[in-house]
């Protein structure tokens, strides 16, 4: 029951009537007998820094950032994690007392979702495809972690460039290689995790993939971030390769975990997130 006592948070973005978070984090409430809520606060380029204010004014716990605000609210803030820093993006803010701190869960959510499946991630070899926003979160938390990363992206000026900024303030020296079939199957042959992070693959481009299972081995671990519909064309190959999958709906769920535990200092209910999670896009 919303009461004068329930918390607030919510997401800031523009759309955000599509979002699933709202089911996510309410189901994880609920689980938890936590008095919040979560809603979502559609804000236009022009009203972001008054929308970051109100964070305080009206103190909301706080929020979720996405598309178009991931970068600007970064000037907005009092103070940014590292990492976030780094990446350049925050998408989670905590509001405590007086003060907004920002984070970036796409990273921290990746490196969850594979820890599922992998130990040791720092140790591995990884083919990240794709060097938009969710790839650099993605780039950078694995450089961070020691993980020997390979970009592939359609327009190479993109990955030559991030692969410049991961170097400039990790001092990681990131790969880069054309996203042509041939160089895809030799790095993969010798890589332990291939991620997809571009939007191939997802509705309405459902039949297309940037791998097929002849280029994939049976030691491999495929994640996708694109996650409607589930599985993903890539997923569907990388089982025929007999590779492990990880679906991008489990990357959403942790990193929402992610910012569920940064809001409330609890442990998040996973397995509850997923089912909400799988539930809402069920009636999408
Ligand atoms: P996001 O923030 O979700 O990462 P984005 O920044 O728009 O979104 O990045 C989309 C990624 O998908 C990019 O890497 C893009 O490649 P380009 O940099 O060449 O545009 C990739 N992408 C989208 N459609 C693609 C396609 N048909 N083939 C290959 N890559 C594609």
């Amino acid at each position: 029951m919303i009461s004068g006592e329930t918390k607030v948070v919510g997401l800031i973005g523009d759309p955000v009537t599509h979002s699933i978070s709202p089911n996510i984090h309410n189901s994880a409430f609920r689980e938890r007998g936590l008095d919040y809520v979560y809603v979502t606060f559609r804000v236009a380029p022009e009203n972001l820094y008054d929308a970051i204010a109100g964070i305080k004014s009206l103190e909301l716990e706080g929020v979720n950032v996405t598309v178009p605000h991931k970068t600007a609210v970064i000037g907005y803030l009092d103070e940014t994690d590292d990492m976030a820093r780094k990446i350049g993006a925050v998408n989670t803010i905590k509001r405590t007392d007086e003060s907004l701190k920002g984070f970036n869960t796409d990273g921290m959510g990746a490196r969850r979702a594979l820890g599922k499946e992998v130990e040791g991630i720092g140790d591995k070899e990884i083919v990240l495809l794709g060097a938009g926003g969710a790839a650099r979160a993605i780039a950078f938390t694995l450089a961070d972690l020691g993980s020997e990363v390979t970009i592939s992206n359609r327009t190479v000026s993109k990955a030559e460039e991030l692969v410049a900024v991961i170097g400039e303030k990790t001092g990681v020296k990131v790969n880069q290689i054309p996203q042509r079939r041939d160089n895809l199957k030799k790095a993969i042959r010798d890589s332990d995790i291939l991620i997809n992070s571009t939007s191939v693959g997802m509705h309405p481009t459902e039949d297309e993939t940037l791998v097929e299972a002849e280029d994939m081995h049976a030691d491999l671990t495929v994640m996708d971030i694109v996650y409607n519909p589930l599985p993903t064309r890539l997923l569907q190959e990388a089982e025929r390769a007999g590779a492990k999958t990880i679906d991008g709906l489990e990357m959403l769920v942790q990193q929402g975990a992610a910012a569920f535990e940064i809001w409330t200092g609890e442990s998040a209910p996973v397995e509850i997130m997923r089912r909400a999670a799988q539930e809402a896009m069920g009636g999408k």
